[in-house]
């Protein structure tokens, strides 16, 4: 489908049309681990809010449970995905080195004409692919546009490692953007990083685990998303209150509270899905949205505040309305 060409003063206003989420059979839950390693569900819970996470067994490919999210999205938008014009994959674990996950992920789900992107920027990667979405659209380069997150980080965890193996999950997550008839769209975001502390979140390529400072990320994790948060609202004009549900990245629900109490956001405003998907990178967020529409926490013309922080570090916020067609 050709992008339509905007006429003056006629910008389309980009919104999510549609959410879609999918996450491996093989249930990995507290009791599991305890069962392996020197922890108990008490420590995890209390240090983290996690209760369960899933892992892709060796022989699935992220490729396939990427396609299955992007297609639910598809599906719940009421569109085609022949009819998608990019598709923007944020992963920091693809199937291989080179190709990139989102050429097999758009030839599974029909996205016969698609552009085809995989975005490397850790846990805040899917927020930079619906801001590139955004602008695709604003500027009529585009029309629909997916946005996936999908991770398998259970494949650069050192399972044998208790500070870490307790915290990934894999899973993917996608929306589904195009033009939106009325109301606020996707707002301006905002972005930051800082590589001096890059040493602190890190997997080599050539031993490709990842290793993390917990303490330091925590601490930088809240005092980042905060600021971003609110740099964020101010930059759209917008007030705390305003906002209908705040999705903070899941890496652990005592930095989601810290930041949504530092933001002075009521906690039922606020996701927790940490709690079922562990920490999932780049998929944290879409996942989170899924979740959030599911549980009728977003409905048409809900307005969403997301915040992500992650391994660089890198860090970003976005604002969006739901379904404002
Ligand atoms: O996605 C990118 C962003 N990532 C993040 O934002 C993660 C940020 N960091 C965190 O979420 C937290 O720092 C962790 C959850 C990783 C760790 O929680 P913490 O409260 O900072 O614990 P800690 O690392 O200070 O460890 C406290 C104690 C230590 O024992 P000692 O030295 O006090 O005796 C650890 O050895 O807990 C011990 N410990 C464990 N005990 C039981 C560490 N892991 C475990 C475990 N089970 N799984």
């Amino acid at each position: 489908m050709p992008a339509p060409s905007p006429s003056a003063g006629e910008r389309p206003t980009p919104t999510i049309l549609g959410v879609g989420a999918a996450v491996p059979d093989q249930l990995i839950t507290n009791a599991d681990l305890v069962a392996r390693l020197d922890t108990s569900d008490e420590w995890i819970v209390r240090r983290t809010g996690i209760r369960e996470r899933r892992h892709l067994r060796p022989t699935e490919t992220l490729a396939e449970l990427a396609a299955r999210a992007c297609t639910d999205a598809v599906i719940d938008a009421g569109c085609n995905a022949a009819g998608v014009d990019h598709l923007i994959i944020a992963t920091i674990t693809p199937d291989r080195l080179t190709p990139g996950l989102a050429p097999a992920v758009a030839a599974r789900i029909g996205a016969a004409h698609a552009g085809v992107l995989d975005v490397n920027a850790a846990c805040t990667g899917f927020l930079y692919g619906l801001d590139h979405a955004a602008a695709l659209i604003e500027s009529g380069r585009a029309r629909h546009v997916l946005v996936c997150g999908a991770e398998a980080l259970s494949r650069i965890t050192d399972h044998e490692d208790r500070a870490t193996a307790v915290l990934f999950g894999d899973g993917a997550g996608a929306v589904l953007v195009g033009p939106g008839a009325t109301g606020r769209g996707i707002g301006s975001f905002v972005f930051g990083y800082d590589d001096t502390l890059a040493d602190t979140l890190y997997a080599e390529r050539d031993a490709p685990k990842l290793q993390m400072a917990g303490q330091q990320v925590y601490r930088h994790a809240v005092a980042r998303m905060t600021e971003a948060a609110q740099e964020l609202l101010a930059r759209n004009g917008v007030e705390v209150e305003q906002v209908d549900y705040f999705v903070a990245h899941q890496a652990n629900a005592r930095i989601v509270t810290a930041v949504a109490d530092a933001l002075g956001v009521p906690h039922e405003k606020v996701s927790f899905n940490v709690e079922w998907t562990a920490n999932t990178s780049a998929a944290s967020i879409p996942l989170a949205l899924a979740a959030a529409q599911r549980d009728g926490h977003l409905k048409p013309g809900s307005l969403v505040g997301m915040v992500a922080f992650g391994a660089g570090f890198v860090w970003a916020a976005g604002l969006a309305s739901w379904k404002d067609t």
